[in-house]
């Protein structure tokens, strides 16, 4: 029985994060990062050596992604001003302005002003 020759893996993330990867700029904390384009916040931020992004509101204790697909809760950031978004279901987007997720935030219902 003749079987075919094994190709060579490919790695899921090279296409996205390799050498040849576009570059958007997203901000952390203040400070910019230049990140391939098209990958999650959590991803941009973890591949930029971030390893804190919100803190408990009991402990204060740090906390990171686990999961990355959107199950644990535990990547919360605040986005463009907006608390409470999943980093790893969100997209990178040039100019995005991310900050640390402090304790609990305050979730507003879209629409409502109170
Ligand atoms: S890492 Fe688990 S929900 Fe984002």
């Amino acid at each position: 029985m003749r079987t075919k020759p094994q190709e060579a893996p490919v790695s899921l993330f090279s296409a996205a994060a390799g050498p040849g990867a576009k570059k958007t700029r997203i901000y952390f904390e203040d400070r910019p990062l230049d990140v391939p384009e098209g990958i999650s916040v959590a991803s941009a931020l973890l591949i930029s050596g971030v390893r804190a992004f919100r803190s408990t509101p009991v402990s204060g204790a740090p906390r990171a992604p686990y999961c990355m697909m959107g199950v644990c809760f535990e990547c919360l950031v605040e986005i463009d001003g907006r608390p409470g978004r999943q980093s790893c279901l969100t997209p990178v987007r040039d100019g995005m302005v991310i900050k640390r997720q402090e304790g609990a935030s305050e979730l507003k219902h879209p629409g409502r002003e109170d």
